[in-house]
């Protein structure tokens, strides 16, 4: 089938390339010339384990094509996927104003039947809305329906994810946008064997934002267990081992660590919380989220500065600037927190991430980023994970606190045993231990 998707960033590329990879011809259209001329050259503009690979092989079949023009996209297939950001407006709201303009967009050059699917995270009843915005720019009286299929791919295992999904949602209200979206999908729900949820569009919409909230919730709820945890002396590994062996809370997302964050997990909660707030239910048990994640940021601060007294003139040695491994997404990453602050106190800092220190340049242009992990700990007064990346876990515990001029290490991953850290002579902090 042919496809075009609107939007190439981490989830319209992704599942453009899939969607390629399965035998459908697709497009990808993205308003961001400069990025559309890099995929054009092969060239990856987002970093994600084994994407160049599958989108070379694809280009050059012939089934993934790029485009900066929705004209184009519009005309080139019946089904049109949104995968435009939908990033958090003033008032924590979803800024929906990049669907609106693809919709309107798309509206304008519509001249025969198309179905428009949100694959975007968006608000419940998002869909209306778009209905209603596109009437207003059609042409003449052209048939289209929306579709709501939201993605739930994680950053960092993305291809994996994309051919293996837990589950495929599709929201729809014609028979005919359900047969296209099914046969769409068809190969990769024959080959993963994954249940495939056709519901109606609310439903889908608001699938999304339950799950991500939900999740959420679980790293919010370990968090503050965590903290319960080194007011008593249990340790919150083993706690959380515990717990997750039930399998009705199961063993995901039960690691307490500086908090959640990424393009996800901050603004799709608030999202939800704000909508919530307009609908007349306060969602209050979110709002507790939101609070013990930022909390736990504070919390981990608080440990650096209490070993150091004094942070001004201190070398502290940032490791991890992505907010999770695999990946060189920085959105709403803990070390977009903790660098600034630390600055501000006069702290002097080196820098370590193995893949996204150039995203982290483009918002830290004159900061000191070193290449080698070992270089990067050299000579500090103390060291802050904020990643799990695992090179960090290979380092050789012997020679790193060498290497350190105070052997202080502020965990905010839980990579190390905190036994063997005692035993090598750190003084280490880590969460809920
Ligand atoms: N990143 C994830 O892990 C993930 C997972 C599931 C869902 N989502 C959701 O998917 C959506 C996209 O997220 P992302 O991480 O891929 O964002 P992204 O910022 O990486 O990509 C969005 C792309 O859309 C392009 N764009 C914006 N307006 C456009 C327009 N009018 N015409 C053409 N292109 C336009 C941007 O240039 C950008 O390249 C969001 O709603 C997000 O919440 C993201």
């Amino acid at each position: 089938m042919k496809i075009t998707i609107v939007g190439t960033g981490y989830v319209g590329l992704v599942t453009g390339t899939t969607f390629a990879e399965i035998g459908h011809d697709v497009l990808c259209i993205d308003n961001n010339a400069q990025k559309i001329e890099q995929l054009k050259k092969l060239e990856m503009p987002i970093y994600e384990d084994g994407l160049q690979e599958i989108v070379v092989r694809n280009v050059e079949a012939g089934r993934l094509h790029f485009s900066t023009s929705i004209e184009e996209g519009t005309d080139f297939s019946e089904v049109i996927f949104i995968a435009v950001g939908t990033p958090p407006g003033y008032k924590g709201e979803a800024n929906m104003s990049y669907v609106e303009s693809v919709g309107r967009e798309v509206a304008s050059h519509m001249t025969s039947y198309r179905l428009l699917v949100e694959k975007s995270t968006v608000i419940v009843n998002t869909n209306e809305q778009l209905k209603r915005s596109m009437n207003k720019y059609l042409k003449a009286n052209i048939p289209f329906d929306i579709a709501s299929n939201p993605e739930f791919l994680r950053e960092g295992s993305a291809i994996k994810d994309a051919f293996n999904p837990d589950r495929i949602v599709v929201g729809v209200e014609s028979e005919h946008a359900a047969a296209l979206l099914r046969k769409i999908y068809e190969p990769i729900i024959k080959d993963s064997g994954c249940e495939y949820l056709q519901m109606n569009i609310a439903s889908a919409e608001l699938t999304k934002h339950a799950s991500n909230s939900f999740l959420a919730m679980k790293i919010s709820f370990v968090n503050a267990v965590s903290r319960i945890c080194e007011l008593t002396g249990a340790d919150i590994g083993q706690v959380a081992h515990g717990m997750g062996l039930d399998k009705r809370i199961g063993e995901h997302f039960l690691n307490a660590g500086v908090g959640y964050g990424g393009s996800c997990f901050p603004k799709d909660v608030d999202a939800f919380v704000r909508m919530g707030d307009d609908l007349g239910y306060s969602l209050d048990i979110l709002k507790q989220v939101q609070e013990i994640n930022r909390a736990q940021k504070n919390h981990l601060m608080r440990k650096l500065q209490q070993e150091l007294w004094v942070l001004e003139g201190k070398t502290v040695a940032v490791l991890g600037l992505a907010f999770k491994p695999g990946t060189d997404d920085i959105r709403e990453s803990p070390s977009l927190y903790f660098v600034p602050q630390l600055l501000e106190a006069g702290s002097t800092l080196q820098l370590w991430d193995p893949i996204a220190a150039d995203k982290f340049k483009e918002l830290h242009a004159d900061l000191d980023y070193r290449k080698d992990l070992m270089d990067c700990i050299t000579d500090v007064d103390a060291v802050l994970i904020l990643t799990d990346w695992p090179q960090i876990a290979e380092l050789e515990l012997g020679s790193v606190k060498k290497a350190m001029k105070c052997p202080i290490i502020i965990d905010g991953r839980n990579v190390f045993d905190p036994a063997a850290m005692k035993e090598h002579g750190f003084i280490y902090h880590s969460i809920g231990r």
